[in-house]
């Protein structure tokens, strides 16, 4: 593999998101307005929007989702930035991290020095077997999609193909979701901004209120065991080893090196990036891994001029618990096969040696699907820069990756990032 370099340094000075979650009343159009305005005010000195010179968007699929095509001119002009050029990205779940590679290269390259990159879905006008219906046409529509696989049914067969090498049990994914939602409880913007044993706590009172019996959950492994509670989605995933269906945006600022410092003292550099496709599911050889997330982060890893061990914490690509254990052995974080020993372990806490998904990730920060890419660097930004709140991990955040995969791995898309 050739070592691949920027042409010139790219910062981040901003970054912001909206509330994530249903929300009927609001539009592509209101939630990006909404995360724009988060990224404008954190830019530590000033912004004018005027300066903006393009705009890339991660969407996935308005016009299925909300009958509106076009839509990177749309929320441009919504959100005052016409006549900047606005380019939406497709790349299904990963559009967001493709767009954030866009605006890098569109800097890299010498053409802008400053570049918005936004990502936004609003998923949840739809009924659910229509989102369901809308999401399948990520993947294969010629061969996987008349088989019956929906996605929770696509990372299922992943699941159980890896159980069965390596021997993993269920609780094992149970252990992911149990942190995404301690981390998401800490997460004001997330989806689920509750713990498992939060939620428990909230469905006994329901009961009570309602004269029912009280359930007796001994605690949330027993709540996650209980079929009523927490049913089968697609063996062995259920409810809660699974992203929830969202509305949301999130939007970043991107400029050149060298005039990152009229923005802020604190930038963040982008100093990895890396993007590779894969087969559809179903004509790979392997399924306890994505060939595409290991390409895309060793392109990333050779072009920081870093090992796996060097990054402090990653936001990935947890559309399901599965995903987030097999990613953090693509990632290079833990041998094949480790990744669900250090999940059940508590490696991957937030106050453990190797954090993920501190922001809640897609389990319960939601996954509005085309925002998701974009979400995942507001939380690095956060972390960075030691503004995570109650979420804070200790210690300095020098190097940082997140991790963003389209369908099953199709697409994947890695960025690292650098606090100097
Ligand atoms: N995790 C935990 N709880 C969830 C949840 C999730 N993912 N999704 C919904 N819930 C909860 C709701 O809050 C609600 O709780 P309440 O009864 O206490 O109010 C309850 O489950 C029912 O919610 P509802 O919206 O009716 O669920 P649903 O049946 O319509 O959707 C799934 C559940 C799992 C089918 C849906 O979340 C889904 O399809 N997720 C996967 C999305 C996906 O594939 N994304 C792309 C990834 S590549």
């Amino acid at each position: 593999m050739q070592t691949r370099k920027l042409g010139r340094g790219v910062a981040i000075v901003g970054a912001g998101m909206s509330k994530f979650g249903a929300f009927p009343e609001k539009s592509s159009r209101d939630l990006f307005v909404e995360a724009f305005s988060a990224m404008r005010n954190s830019v530590d000195k000033s912004l004018d929007p005027d300066g903006i010179e393009a705009l890339y968007v991660g969407n996935f699929s308005s016009e299925l989702f909300e009958g509106q095509g076009h839509i990177a001119p749309i929320i441009a002009d919504w959100a005052g930035l016409t006549p900047c050029p606005a380019t939406r990205v497709e790349g299904a779940c990963a559009s967001g991290g493709v767009a954030l590679r866009q605006g890098i290269i569109a800097i890299a390259s010498g053409l802008y020095d400053v570049v918005l990159v936004g990502g936004v879905e609003k998923m949840t006008d739809l009924p659910i077997e229509c989102v369901t219906d809308t999401l399948a046409a990520a993947g294969d529509v010629l061969y996987e999609i008349p088989a019956g696989f929906t996605f929770p049914g696509f990372y299922a067969a992943m699941a159980t193909a890896y159980m069965a090498r390596y021997g993993a049990a269920p609780e094992a994914l149970m252990h992911v979701g149990i942190k995404n939602h301690e981390n998401g409880a800490l997460n004001d913007k997330a989806h689920f901004n509750a713990r498992i044993a939060d939620i428990m706590a909230r469905k006994k009172a329901r009961a009570e209120e309602k004269g029912q019996p009280i359930p007796d959950w001994a605690d949330e492994m027993a709540f996650l065991h209980d079929d009523q509670a927490n049913p089968v989605i697609a063996w062995p995933l259920r409810l809660f080893d699974c992203s929830p269906v969202s509305d949301g945006a999130a939007a970043v600022l991107l400029v050149a090196e060298e005039h990152a410092r009229s923005f802020t003292d604190d930038p963040i550099y982008v100093i990895g990036s890396g993007q590779a496709s894969d087969r559809a599911l179903h004509d790979r050889a392997d399924l306890t891994t994505i060939g595409a997330a290991r390409l895309a982060s060793r392109q990333a890893y050779d072009m920081a001029g870093i090992a796996p061990a060097d990054v402090r914490l990653a936001e990935v690509h947890d559309c399901f618990t599965i995903a987030e254990i097999i990613a953090s052995e693509d990632l290079g974080f833990f041998p094949s096969g480790q990744g669900y020993k250090a999940a059940e372990e508590g490696a991957t806490a937030r106050d453990g040696p190797r954090p993920i998904n501190t922001s809640g990730g897609l389990k319960a920060k939601g996954h509005p699907v085309g925002a998701s890419g974009v979400a995942q660097v507001v939380e690095i930004w956060k972390q960075m820069r030691g503004s995570a709140g109650a979420r804070q991990v200790a210690g300095d955040v020098n190097l940082a990756l997140t991790h963003n995969v389209g369908a099953t791995g199709q697409t994947c898309v890695v960025h690292i990032y650098e606090r100097r």
